[in-house]
């Protein structure tokens, strides 16, 4: 990718909706995803094919993914924790899939039932159904600035998980600010480990906003060459098994940030403004973006 474009990650439909108390008609869900890409976003995490029981809220991702109208040139993701996930998405017809890590123990004992370790292992079938069906993979390490039930991780404990998810064949690894507990300075310090064993096309940020420090964060980021940045139009979201996380950074005020910065993203900011107004019109708040609030106000 040339230096001066930047690839948003639209995770708002999963990361977003995973977190909402009720569960939403899924002419709203369709209607968010078909906004987004009308916006001109390129990756959607659409939905998630974990179980049912621990998230309700994305049990009707095999619906969605069949009544969604697809725009050319735009890839539909769909997180997958084990194999029975990823055969779910795919005969949903996902364009690419995610399996999620931690650096922190607690918290995967917390997300996904197993040990970090146990984890690499339930992925390996689906890194080789993944191969066959010809679906890339990509991976998350959730907590690598802070963990909520163990404090600060060591950048090292990043740094193995990440390397475990490359290895296995993930195309690239976000790095997930889990509970927005970061700082600019603990990015930087992460980064200049992880830039020592790894290139930055294959890294990617995922920063939730709890602190208000995500923006900074994605400076840091891209002051050391991230061009790959996760984000949830509206601030939508949080983690169910991370207590006091709040949404991703708000997409409308990363564009904003990297068109700043002279970055092309692709991204028709009005029409994202709108569909992001548009679903925290139905959530019945206003929206958790700064740049959303500025354009839509008098
Ligand atoms: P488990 O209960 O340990 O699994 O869950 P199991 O293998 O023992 O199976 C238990 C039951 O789940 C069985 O059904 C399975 O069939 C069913 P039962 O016999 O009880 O009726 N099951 C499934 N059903 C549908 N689809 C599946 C599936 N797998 C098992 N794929 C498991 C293990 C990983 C499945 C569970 O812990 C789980 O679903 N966890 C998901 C947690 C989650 O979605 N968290 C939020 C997303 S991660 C996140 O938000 C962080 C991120 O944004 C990055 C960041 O911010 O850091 C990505
Ligand atoms: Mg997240």
């Amino acid at each position: 990718m040339s230096d001066d474009r930047a690839t948003l990650i639209e995770v708002g439909p999963r990361d977003g909706l995973q977190n909402e108390p009720g569960e939403l008609p899924l002419a709203v869900k369709q209607r968010l995803v078909e906004d987004l890409a009308d916006a001109g976003l390129t990756v959607i995490e659409a939905g998630s094919f974990v179980n049912p029981k621990w998230i309700p809220q994305m049990a009707d991702s095999e619906m969605l993914f069949a009544a969604i109208t697809r725009r050319p040139g735009v890839r539909y993701a769909a997180l997958t924790p084990n194999l029975r996930g990823f055969e779910r998405a795919a005969a949903a017809g996902a364009d690419e899939v995610a399996v999620f890590a931690a650096a922190s123990e607690s918290f995967s004992q917390k997300n996904i039932n197993c040990s970090i370790a146990e984890s690499i292992d339930r992925f390996r079938p689906v890194m080789a159904a993944a191969e066959a069906a010809g679906i890339p993979v990509r991976g998350y390490v959730s907590c690598v600035l802070g963990c909520p039930y163990e404090g600060a991780i060591a950048p090292a404990a990043v740094a193995a998980v990440t390397g475990d998810l490359l290895e296995l064949g993930c195309y690239e690894v976000s790095l997930g600010d889990t509970i927005g507990v970061g700082t600019a300075g603990g990015m930087r310090a992460l980064l200049e480990e992880l830039l020592g064993a790894f290139g930055t096309a294959q890294l990617a940020v995922h920063c939730h906003d709890t602190y208000g420090q995500a923006l900074a964060n994605i400076l840091a980021a891209v002051d050391r060459g991230i061009r790959r940045i996760d984000a949830s139009v509206a601030g939508l979201g949080g983690c169910p098994y991370a207590p006091g996380a709040s949404g991703n950074v708000a997409t409308e005020d990363v564009v904003y940030l990297l068109e700043g910065l002279g970055l092309d993203t692709g991204v028709d900011l009005d029409r994202l403004v709108a569909a992001g107004n548009r679903i925290s019109g139905f959530l019945g708040r206003p929206s958790g973006s700064r740049v959303a609030l500025a354009r839509s106000s008098g």
